[in-house]
């Protein structure tokens, strides 16, 4: 890795995200932390940095289930920087109700696919003049058995928490299989992983049947988040997968994902329905 290597982390501020920045910081790299509230970002900063004195590391606040301040994002560290080695799309939300961001689309799927769909291709140059470089998307096992609902992409008919979860989990590696196939060639490597069950902040929210449930499967069967960042540190970090792109991987093992992940159609399809998303709200 270079010894000014720059990585960025969404979700930052909490579980997952929060402990693949702390590792990245430990290796040397200037860390990019992005997080929605920057009082929390200032605590998860000053948090990492007692640990880490050395630690390198730059707070950005955003809201990703927006386009217009992913854009805004992008821009900004165009601006800032002069190179970008990897970038962990982490951030991710379960919604039990269908809600919508506050530029109207459903929030699932503006935060768990547009958001890293337009963070990366709009720095995807930058990541091409920094290879190798790489990008990984924290997509989750929930992608099994899930479909794209191109007739309704947005559950405005019918909402299903999980299946909009799902849905937005498969459009992750829908996003990464064809990222992957279009850099080919470019020292960029694209994969994305399955953290594991995980006791974070996720599936947490107002008290409710579904929240009690998943409380006490967490407090029981859960993985820490120390556990739940490994594959995500493994991919931004290893010699091991230098030349390794377009794929899946569970517990740092490539696995296959499910069938309808490798749908050549579905992939071009989903690149076209975002591209547009992102261009109506610019
Ligand atoms: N936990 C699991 O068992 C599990 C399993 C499979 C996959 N995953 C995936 O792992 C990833 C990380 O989740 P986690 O378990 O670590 O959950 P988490 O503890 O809830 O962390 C999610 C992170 O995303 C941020 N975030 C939420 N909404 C945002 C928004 N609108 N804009 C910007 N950032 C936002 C949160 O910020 P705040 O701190 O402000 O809330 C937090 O930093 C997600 O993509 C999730 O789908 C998790």
């Amino acid at each position: 890795m270079q010894s000014d290597a720059v990585m960025i982390v969404t979700g930052a501020t909490n579980g997952i995200g929060f402990v693949t920045a702390q590792e990245l910081a430990r290796t040397g790299a200037r860390v990019l932390m992005v997080g929605r509230d920057k009082q929390r970002l200032d605590t998860s900063i000053n948090q990492i940095k007692s640990d880490i004195p050395e630690a390198q590391l730059d707070g950005f606040v955003a809201d990703l289930s927006r386009v217009s301040e992913t854009l805004l994002l992008a821009d900004h560290i165009q601006a800032t920087y002069s190179r970008i080695d990897v970038l962990v799309n982490n951030a991710g939300a379960f919604y039990q109700t269908r809600q919508e961001s506050a530029e109207g689309i459903e929030m699932t799927f503006a935060l768990n696919h547009l958001a890293p769909f337009i963070l990366t291709t709009s720095l995807i140059n930058m990541l091409r003049a920094s290879a190798p470089s790489r990008i990984i998307t924290v997509s989750s096992a929930a992608h099994q058995g899930a479909k794209m609902n191109f007739e309704d992409l947005q559950f405005n008919k019918r909402y299903s928490g999980w299946q909009a979860y799902a849905q937005s989990k498969l459009a992750n590696l829908l996003f990464t299989y064809e990222l992957s196939d279009r850099l080919q060639g470019s020292d960029v490597s694209v994969n994305a992983l399955h953290p594991g069950f995980v006791k974070t902040g996720f599936g947490k929210g107002p008290s409710t049947l579904f929240t009690s449930f998943f409380g006490l499967l967490q407090n029981y069967f859960a993985l820490s988040a120390e556990q739940g960042a490994q594959t995500s540190i493994y991919l931004a970090t290893s010699q091991e997968v230098t030349d390794v792109t377009g794929k899946y991987f569970v517990n740092k093992l490539p696995v296959a994902s499910s069938r309808a992940s490798y749908d050549y159609t579905a992939r071009r399809k989903l690149w076209d329905v975002s591209q547009q998303l992102m261009n109506d709200h610019r």
